[in-house]
């Protein structure tokens, strides 16, 4: 059987563009005991697979030339020759960016879309809610009356962190690249203040104001001088999650920007870095506390959805210029 794929065709310089991707089709195999014959339904694109297509160690294995990008997919399963699916499961696993693809029993999971919509296991369900719900409570550890800031705030893990914040009480501070994001994020998604960082003139007096009590929680998903200027507002036993840096994602050099160590020391401030897979223990009390607020009406969620397989790798550059508000999601 012929299929399309998506592969890496070279590694980038600094920001990607659609040349170092390249569509082809492939003949599969027939499915040996074990595997399953699936088509992609929803494909994630995600700000980590930039550093993926770099031919550098990492916590995950870098792509190869001329082999297809991998990422979270759901897919319907047409065929199997595994005890443990039927056709018409929908599962999902890390997979191939292939319109038709193989999979082994071992590498996906079945996922109940009775209840909620088959992407959200790519974001609010899956990865990206993971990262929000553990590096709040684990690292944040928010408590009532707190402010929390939140960079890409707009984004699948940023929309959630500020949402969770207000569950427990917190002033929640958003920061985002559009006029539109910040719009919504103060009337769909509860937060207290939103900073447009892109026509902010002044950073620190806008975070200041937007923060009369200075910052007790950093949910820092961005990096670079947004992060310089929050850092420099955090409070005394202030907490600090690092959980990306998408502004250097793209970086040749690497910046050099104050020395925050006096004001970490000062200030008695935890700062700490985290992937979610460090929680894989605790993943089912996560998805449960995530699906239990989303039932409940406390956790609302949003996609961005590009439509065509096609699409896949202008939808992953544009996490880059910004384009999506909540998760980004290509339907095939
Ligand atoms: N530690 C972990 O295990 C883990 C897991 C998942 C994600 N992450 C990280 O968490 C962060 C958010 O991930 P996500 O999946 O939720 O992505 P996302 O926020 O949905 O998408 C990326 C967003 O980043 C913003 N952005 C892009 N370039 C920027 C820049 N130079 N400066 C500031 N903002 C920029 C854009 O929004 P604007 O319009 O606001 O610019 C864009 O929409 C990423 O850094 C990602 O790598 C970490």
């Amino acid at each position: 059987m012929k299929t399309k794929q998506i592969v890496l065709a070279s590694r980038p310089k600094g920001l990607p563009t659609s040349e170092n991707f390249r569509s082809e089709e492939v003949y599969l195999p027939a499915i040996k005991k074990g595997e399953i014959l699936l088509k992609g339904m929803f494909y994630s694109v995600d700000p980590y697979m930039r550093g993926r297509m770099n031919d550098a160690k990492s916590y995950a294995a870098p792509y190869q030339i001329d082999q297809p990008i991998v990422g979270a997919v759901v897919a319907l399963e047409l065929e199997s020759e595994s005890n443990l699916f039927t056709s018409g499961d929908v599962v999902v696993g890390g997979l191939p960016w292939r319109e038709t693809l193989i999979a082994s029993e071992k590498d996906i999971r079945k996922v109940d879309v009775s209840t909620f919509r088959p992407s959200y296991y790519l974001g609010i369900l899956g990865m990206p809610g993971l990262t929000a719900y553990f590096g709040l409570m684990q690292i944040g550890k928010p408590r009532e009356g707190e402010t929390v800031v939140v960079s890409g705030a707009a984004g699948a893990v940023g929309i959630l962190v500020g949402q969770m914040a207000k569950i427990h009480g917190c002033h929640v501070v958003g920061i985002a690249g559009t006029d539109q994001k910040v719009k919504t994020l103060k009337t769909v998604f509860g937060f207290d203040e939103v900073i447009n960082y892109k026509t902010t003139k002044d950073l620190n007096q806008a975070i200041s104001l937007a923060c009369p009590k200075g910052v007790d929680v950093y949910f820092d998903n961005v990096g670079g001088e947004i992060s310089d200027t929050v850092i420099n507002n955090i409070n005394f036993h202030g907490r600090i999650a690092i959980c990306g840096q998408i502004s250097m994602y793209n970086a040749m050099d690497v910046p050099t920007g104050p020395r925050i160590q006096p004001i970490l020391l000062t200030r008695s401030v935890l700062m700490q870095g985290f992937i979610v897979g460090n929680y894989q223990h605790i993943f089912l009390e996560g998805t449960q506390q995530l699906a239990e607020w989303v039932e409940e009406g406390k956790l609302k969620y949003t996609e961005t959805i590009k439509h065509g397989f096609d699409n896949l790798p202008n939808a992953l550059l544009g996490l880059f210029r910004g384009d999506n508000t909540g998760k980004m999601v290509v339907e095939a």
